[in-house]
């Protein structure tokens, strides 16, 4: 969920707007606004996109100096108008991110005080906990700090009350929060993103804050309640710019875009003159790592699985890799001199801040692959390492995802450097074919037609297969999660060797069947797996740099992929896979850049 909170100078309904409009990447199931109007709390709220709580608006406006806001991503009750925020006394009106866990004690509690809910939300417990502290005659400010007592779970909120049009108060603990200084004005968000029109001034409350805005400025305290300071930073300017500029959705613009940020980022890492690894310290030789231990969520977590065999092939070091929201619950031993890597491109995932806690509080040395620097799991870590793909606005992961990449092929590469597992000519030639990815990359993205002639058949489809065996499975594994986050249709990434053990029987001439083969030293053993598929009547797309004579069979079509080093192989073959679920969507005719029922960033359990 997105939240914005502004005291302005005069009526502030359309900056609101504005602003949660820079957060529908967080969420975008319902929205609403609530103000300070003539003493009095006034809401207006929307099922569905922004643009509804728009239309709603021009219909019924909303005036007041003072307001919040809010863009949903459901996670207590159903996306309705009814569970939309913000939530609201006639005292007081609350947004909120994050889950309250306690909130069925709390609200029995406060239903036999005589507190009626209205919603099925956790977030209406606050509500009426913050009310029944102001009943017992608190002023606001202290009714907060009660409150903030009892709430459990991770969550950021923000609060304004009725008779007050000069306050403000938030909240952050476990959920991210920006407060933005204007003049005479003051701002409140879920990150700079959103303030970035009214103000680049910024504070991040640190975890545990609470803050009281007033026009003149913010008092925050922290988790202890003592008064602090927080600096005011300002926020890179790079980072605020967002627009779809030609093309028709935002994700078209940032799979074209990967030339550019993927070199951007590899000259982060590498040094290109001498075509050696150029990486930062982490804080620990890296010749003395026990074991690498990587954890994320959906696409960041597959580009840890390619990272995987990166690491152990070339590094010769055991690498443990869990999605973040097991590894987190599985109590994982974790060995001396570990080093604990963490991908993530928002740097705000609950599962994989989470994990990194876990893995700190077991010693482990916390290096972070984030795309926003400011984000909490960089600061988390003991060393953060940017992708530089600039910010992502497709909720399906598509630039960040090879930058990601890029940044963990030159970790291996460091790693392997310094444990003398490479030699110098193996590591300039590992350079050389990094160097080499963004121009292979421009290459695929002109070959427009062979993607639209599959996407037409892919459309037709009700079940897809993906197959890739090595640093391939992943990739699989990506092409397979693109297609149903964006397309809706059933798809399902698989070790190629394992398709024999079971989902070979899903198998015929319904199921179109995805082979990521570069002709690397397991090509052989693909080519088998995919004569297997072929001899029960499976449509093959085979996206190779091989001939389709050399896999034995004749694919329904044939992506051809330049002649590479097979160690950048699955930086170049995402690329194809990309191509193909954005033009099966755009076919379908799903909301590209928005699909049903996701979110780009998951500051939830
Ligand atoms: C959400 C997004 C995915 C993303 C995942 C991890 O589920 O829809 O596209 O891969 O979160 O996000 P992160 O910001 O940690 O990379």
């Amino acid at each position: 969920c997105g939240i914005v909170g502004i005291l302005g100078k005069s009526a502030v309904a359309s900056d609101l707007v504005d602003a949660l409009r820079r957060l529908e990447y967080r969420g975008y199931d319902s929205a609403g606004i609530a103000t300070v109007e003539g003493g009095r709390l006034e809401r207006r709220r929307a099922e569905g996109k922004l643009r509804n709580l728009e239309k709603r608006l021009i219909e019924e406006p909303l005036a007041g100096r003072t307001g919040i806001g809010h863009t949903r991503w459901a996670t207590h009750g159903r996306p309705t108008e009814r569970n939309a925020h913000p939530h609201m006394t006639n005292k007081v009106s609350v947004v909120h991110n994050g889950i309250i866990e306690n909130f069925r004690e709390l609200r029995t509690k406060l239903e036999a005080k005589g507190h009626r809910f209205d919603t099925d939300t956790d977030t209406e417990a606050v509500v009426h906990l913050i009310t029944d502290e102001l009943n017992k005659g608190n002023d606001p400010v202290a009714a907060v700090g009660r409150a903030l007592d009892h709430l459990q779970g991770a969550f950021a909120l923000g609060i304004i009350f009725a008779g007050e049009d000069d306050l403000m108060i938030a909240a952050r603990k476990g959920s991210p929060l920006a407060i933005g200084h204007g003049t005479g004005e003051m701002y409140l968000g879920s990150d700079a993103i959103a303030l970035a029109p009214f103000t680049d001034a910024i504070t991040y409350l640190e975890e545990g804050d609470w803050a009281v805005l007033r026009r003149s400025g913010a008092e925050i305290y922290d988790r202890q309640g003592t008064r602090t300071e927080r600096p005011v930073i300002k926020a890179v300017a790079s980072s605020l710019l967002v627009d779809k500029g030609n093309y028709r959705h935002f994700m078209a613009k940032e799979i074209n875009e990967q030339p550019e940020v993927v070199s951007h980022t590899l000259a982060n890492y590498l040094d290109m003159a001498t075509a050696q690894v150029r990486f930062p310290d982490l804080g620990l030789d890296l010749a003395q790592i026990s074991r690498v231990t990587i954890s994320a969520c959906g696409t960041a977590y597959y580009a840890g699985l390619v990272a995987k065999y990166w690491i152990e092939r070339y590094a010769r070091v055991p690498v443990d890799i869990d999605v973040a929201s097991e590894m987190r619950y599985r109590e994982a031993p974790l060995p001396e001199n570990g080093l604990a890597v963490f991908v993530s491109q928002s740097g705000e995932t609950a599962d994989t801040l989470a994990t990194l806690r876990y893995c700190k509080a077991n010693k482990q040395r916390i290096a972070s692959i984030v795309n926003v620097r400011t984000s909490t799991i960089a600061r988390e870590s003991d060393a953060a390492l940017p992708t530089l793909a600039g910010p992502e606005i497709g909720v399906a992961s598509t630039k960040a995802f090879t930058c990601q990449l890029s940044v963990l092929a030159c970790l291996a590469i460091a790693i392997a450097k310094a444990r003398g597992a490479i030699t110098k000519e193996q590591e300039i030639a590992l350079v050389t074919a990094l160097t080499e990815v963004p121009r292979h990359i421009a290459a695929i993205l002109r070959q427009d037609e062979i993607y639209l002639s599959v996407a037409q058949e892919l459309a037709k489809a009700r079940d897809v297969l993906y197959l890739g065996r090595g640093s391939s499975f992943p990739i699989a594994l990506e092409g397979a999660l693109k297609l149903k986050e964006i397309s809706y249709i059933h798809a399902e990434g698989y070790a190629a060797g394992e398709l024999k053990h079971g989902p070979i029987a899903l198998i015929d001439e319904n199921v179109p069947v995805i082979v990521v083969a570069p002709e690397d030293d397991l090509f052989e053993k693909t080519v088998s797996n995919l004569q297997e598929v072929a001899a029960r009547g499976g449509q093959i797309i085979l996206i190779s740099d091989a001939a389709p004579e050399k896999a034995g069979c004749t694919p329904a079509a044939h992506i051809q992929m330049p002649k590479i080093d097979s160690f950048i192989a699955p930086l170049l073959y995402a690329v194809p896979i990309q191509l193909i679920a954005y033009h099966t969507a755009v076919q379908i005719g799903t909301d590209v850049d928005q699909p049903r029922n996701l979110a780009k960033s998951v500051t939830v359990e």
